[in-house]
């Protein structure tokens, strides 16, 4: 199939689509391909259809949910340091989604020198549209040229006229295997020039308590959120899974130190993929995972990053050591790069 990018221009505001560029065969073997795994999987990116994203954004505001507001409350307190050390015209983020902390750093730029440029990067259609039409009319003067892609594989289409600070916040680096994520972060690290800024925003390591009720919410928000995979992937390979037949589950694996969350068939049944010619039989209690959420701390941020050739310039952290942001440059020179 031809490219098809769609660019529609309004006012300050610039959306690529490119997630046409991706042929419905490989979406579909790979969905294929994961529920054939042992433990079968979906992969997170199903999650945010625009019920699924609406529904993020009700986690991010759940009083066990500490990650958002720690998070917002740190960019606060560090966003002008980063701002005064990166000085960068354009800023990158990605998976974005509402981008709702975005603000802090957008308001320190403009404080600091100014930010020319915005781009939200994400799968999201929906809610960056209404994210980037919001920013564009609160910021007069900043251009919001949203990508609307898949970042595992569409990293070349982050625009590349002028210095960046690529951020990525809301510990989704968690939603990688540490393999996935070296991965990942290589090409992050390979579409950025040389002192070119990375912020990276980590849900850190702390008593298992904490971290399995961010993930089991009284309100039940993160199992209809969870849930709602099946319905994303009904669309998309036509299959006839009913949501209402799994069970959410989520604990911590305390030897990968992350959380594993899993739909549990709470019975016998067969489902049908049409479009990805599966058909499944599950019995009560067979598991499908749908997302991990490993937990880091300074030392493996640190390694990480090195890893994909990027250098730590500054750890930051809340009074309580929940959360963690990590500001990494691409040196200038030396062996790093
Ligand atoms: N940055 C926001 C949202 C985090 S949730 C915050 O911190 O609150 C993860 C975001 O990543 C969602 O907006 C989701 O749509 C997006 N996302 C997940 N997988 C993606 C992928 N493969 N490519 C692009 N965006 C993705
Ligand atoms: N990046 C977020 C995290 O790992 C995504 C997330 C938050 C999430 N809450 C969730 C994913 C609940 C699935 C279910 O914390």
């Amino acid at each position: 199939m031809p490219a098809r990018p769609e660019s529609v221009r309004l006012g300050h505001v610039v959306v690529d689509v490119r997630l046409e560029e991706e042929t419905p065969q490989r979406v579909l073997r790979q969905i294929r391909a994961d529920l054939l795994r042992t433990p079968r999987e979906i992969a997170p990116r199903f999650f945010y259809d625009d019920r699924g994203s609406e529904l993020f954004e009700r986690i991010t505001e759940l009083p066990e949910y500490y990650q958002t507001r720690t998070e917002r409350a740190l960019l606060h307190e560090i966003s002008g340091d980063v701002a005064r050390r990166c000085g960068c015209p354009v800023l990158v983020e990605l998976g974005s989604g509402a981008s709702s902390k975005t603000r802090v750093l957008l308001d320190a730029f403009a404080d600091a020198h100014g930010c020319e440029v915005y781009v939200p990067f994400d799968v999201s259609e929906g809610i960056v549209r209404r994210a980037a039409d919001e920013l564009a009319s609160e910021y007069p003067g900043l251009s919001v040229h949203a990508v609307i892609g898949d970042f595992t594989h569409h990293l070349e289409y982050i625009p590349s006229e002028a210095r960046r600070l690529i951020i990525f916040l809301g510990g989704t680096i968690g939603n990688f295997t540490p393999a996935q994520a070296r991965d990942f972060l290589t090409r992050v690290a390979s579409v950025m020039q040389r002192d070119e800024y990375f912020l990276l925003g980590v849900d850190l390591i702390k008593d298992v308590a904490t971290l399995e009720a961010a993930y089991n919410d009284s309100q039940g928000v993160t199992a209809a959120f969870n849930r709602n995979i099946l319905n994303v992937v009904n669309a998309v390979a036509d299959a006839d899974f009913v949501p209402q037949a799994f069970e959410h589950r989520a604990f911590f694996d305390t030897v990968e130190h992350r959380i594993d969350l899993r739909l549990v068939s709470r019975r016998e049944q067969s489902v049908r993929l049409r479009r990805a010619g599966l058909l499944l039989l599950l019995r009560d209690g067979d598991e499908i995972r749908t997302e991990i959420s490993v937990k880091y701390d300074q030392r493996l941020t640190r390694e990480l990053l090195r890893d994909c050739g990027l250098e730590l310039v500054e750890w930051y952290t809340d009074p309580e050591s929940l959360f963690g942001l990590a500001l990494a440059r691409r040196p200038s020179s030396g062996a790093a790069g």
